[in-house]
């Protein structure tokens, strides 16, 4: 392979955020990338900005890429609560925090790194492209299962993510037809219904409930006694994790503190079981399927995705096209400046072509 004028000599890469399925995939191919196209020298950063601020780092051999394309997780460790810029330190026995981006630039130089590859998710951009403004070399690679990420159509993970979620639907049919119950399948993604939109489609759910469209009681319970009337004495419900009652909250499971977005969801399912079954005397269970969505090899879909970013990344890195992140729009990989990428949250719009498919075929929203 003819090899090109080398324009990077030493690169990064952290993977931050939450886990999700495809991050090696990625560490794979922008470090292959690197190594065969521009004879570059790879620096795996644990843990993310733990490693970067700590100096936690490991070279990766053309080797260490051997057979991660099929790992879940990553090789490299992550965290979602060392924020370089609000670092949490513990001092005579409390917890401060403090601004420690300088003692990672400092790592940035010790290392002699020309560009550093960021794979992660809102939080992660939105420090790199603080980063990025205080003259790191930064390029983001996009990643989360929540799909929640703006400026780009998919993120990876979110496929993986998706058929975890509708395997566990058509295993909860045979159990809810069983013991004619209604049985809520509770998902991940935050303050974004796309996950459960659809893992709810692709399983068949009778009732999607989704952040982005509250939903009122008796609209849930509705088509839970219609169907019964039909004699379909079960029915299946897909709940996100940030689904809402018309005038209800948020169901938060914990706070924490040290993270970017402190809140963690989840026990919606659960208050809504209650509420059902209250209500309507129809039995109802529920399940929390949690991180299990993160875990798991990559769908063939999933590890393209993130060959492509990984690839693409390094090449922008080559380019010295920096502080922008790859993305996926219209099918083409092409890239956005971070900046733009972090500045809102991708959710479901209201009026999605697969919300209108839904109802069409008398799935129920709630509203
Ligand atoms: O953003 C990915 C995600 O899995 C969300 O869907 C979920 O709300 C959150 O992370 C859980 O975070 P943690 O791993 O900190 O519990």
């Amino acid at each position: 392979m003819a090899r090109r004028r080398p324009t990077i000599r030493r690169i990064g890469i952290l993977t931050g955020g939450g886990d999700c399925p495809g991050l090696n995939a990625v560490i794979r191919a922008a470090a292959k990338t690197a190594i065969n196209n521009y004879d570059a020298e790879v620096i795996g950063i644990r843990d993310a900005f733990r490693g970067f601020v700590e100096g936690d780092a490991v070279r990766l051999s053309y080797r260490d890429l051997s057979g991660i394309l099929t790992l879940g997780g990553t090789i490299l460790g992550t965290s979602n609560t060392h924020n370089p810029f609000h670092y949490p330190i513990v001092r005579r026995g409390k917890q401060e925090f403090r601004d420690m981006s300088r003692a990672l630039l400092a790592n940035a130089r010790k290392w002699r790194l020309d560009a550093v590859v960021f794979i992660g998710g809102d939080g992660t951009m939105n420090i790199g492209n603080k980063l990025s403004q205080l003259g790191l070399p930064v390029v983001g690679v996009p990643k989360t299962i929540d799909n929640d990420l703006a400026e780009t159509d998919v993120t990876f993970g979110f496929d993986t993510a998706v058929a975890c979620v509708t395997d566990a639907v058509d295993r909860i049919h045979s159990t809810a037809m069983s013991h004619h119950r209604v049985m809520i399948i509770e998902t991940m993604g935050r303050y974004a219904g796309w996950i459960a939109l659809y893992a709810g489609v692709a399983g068949g759910g009778d009732v999607i409930l989704i952040p982005e469209i509250p939903y009122g009681l008796h609209k849930v319970i509705e088509p839970l006694i219609a169907r019964s009337r039909t004699g379909k004495r079960f029915s299946i419900i897909v709940v996100a994790e940030g689904a809402r009652p018309q005038r209800g909250s948020l169901v938060v499971e914990r706070v924490v503190k040290e993270s970017h977005d402190p809140i963690r969801l989840g026990g919606v399912s659960a208050k809504l079981a209650h509420d059902i079954e209250e209500a309507s005397g129809l039995e109802t269970r529920y399940i929390i399927l949690g991180h299990l969505q993160r875990g798991g090899t990559p769908t063939a879909y999933d590890r393209i995705l993130a060959t492509q970013f990984g690839y693409h990344a390094m090449e922008l890195a080559a380019a010295g096209r920096f502080g922008r992140m790859v993305c996926l729009k219209g099918g083409q990989i092409t890239s956005v400046p971070v900046a733009r990428a972090v500045a809102k949250l991708k959710l479901v719009p209201r009026n999605h072509p697969l919300i209108k498919v839904a109802r069409s075929l008398g799935t129920s929203f709630g509203d």
